[in-house]
């Protein structure tokens, strides 16, 4: 029975790694696929806060309105950029040449970066951005320190500073520690709402990552649960097979 165990044990483990970012504690994004109104808030920011540098380029308009029950006139009215044919594919007008020079790099695609940088990394880089005036914005993030994107949420959220204090650490020196965040002026949102705001798209990012999830996670589980039954049954054959030779 140990054997059984550890073999499951094993076999679950790698789907716990956890992708860190730093040595930044990272806020749970506790995100809901299966909120639809949280999916369509989430597109309707993607569209009006994102869209403009970042394509997302492996995602339609078409299956977008289709996931997310939205209706199609609404997203060809409210959420596509004129000239775009609902079957097309959501990429930026940006020539990537120009943001390169602009920001000094090409801001990247986003299908996939739920996958690539998980949802909870996501989730806090969106709410770390902070003033700082040694950067060509005017703005850092905690994350992604010296970050060459905008803080384009900034009149939702308002704007921030850094606190920190000064402690002694183990090898005697000072050490600055971040402490948390002063406003210095209010965003459009108080911090709660701003957050679910954050949530939302997070939540919407992680479904164009992989639309299919949904659908995978429940099979996926009962996948799972065939096997390790299986594996109980296998097991006891074994014994009972060779119960007599021993
Ligand atoms: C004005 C252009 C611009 C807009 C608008 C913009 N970004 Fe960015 N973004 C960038 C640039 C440039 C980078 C590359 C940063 C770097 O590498 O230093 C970036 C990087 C990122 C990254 C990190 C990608 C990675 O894995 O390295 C994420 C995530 C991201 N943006 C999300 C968003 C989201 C979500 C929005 C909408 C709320 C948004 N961005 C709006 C320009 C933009």
């Amino acid at each position: 029975m140990k054997k059984l165990i550890i073999a499951i044990v094993a076999f679950t483990l790698p789907s716990l790694a956890i992708a860190a970012g730093g040595n930044v504690h990272l806020d749970k994004a506790d995100i809901d696929l299966t909120n639809k109104a949280s999916l369509q808030n989430g597109a309707k920011m993607y569209v009006n806060y994102c869209l403009g540098c970042h394509s997302m380029k492996f995602m339609s308009y078409a299956r977008m309105a289709k996931d997310l029950q939205l209706p199609e006139e609404l997203v060809m009215e409210n959420l596509m950029f004129t000239g775009n044919k609902i079957g097309d594919y959501m990429t930026v007008a940006m020539p990537s040449v120009d943001s390169a020079e602009w920001f000094g790099t090409t801001p990247p695609d986003l299908t996939v970066v739920a996958r690539s940088r998980g949802t909870d990394w996501l989730y806090t880089y969106l709410r770390n951005f902070y003033i700082d005036e040694s950067r060509p914005f005017g703005m850092n993030n905690l994350l992604f320190p010296s970050v060459s994107m905008p803080h384009v949420l900034w009149q939702l959220e308002g704007l921030k500073k850094p606190v920190y204090k000064t402690e002694k650490g183990e090898d005697g020196k000072d050490h600055q520690i971040f402490k948390g965040y002063e406003y210095i002026s209010e965003g459009s949102m108080t911090p709660a709402k701003y957050d679910k705001a954050v949530r939302d798209l997070v939540n919407f990012l992680e479904y164009a990552g992989e639309p299919a999830k949904l659908i995978r996670y429940d099979l996926g589980i009962k996948v799972i649960l065939f096997l390790v039954i299986f594996l109980v049954v296998a097991y006891r054959l074994k014994k009972e097979y060779w119960k007599d030779i021993h």
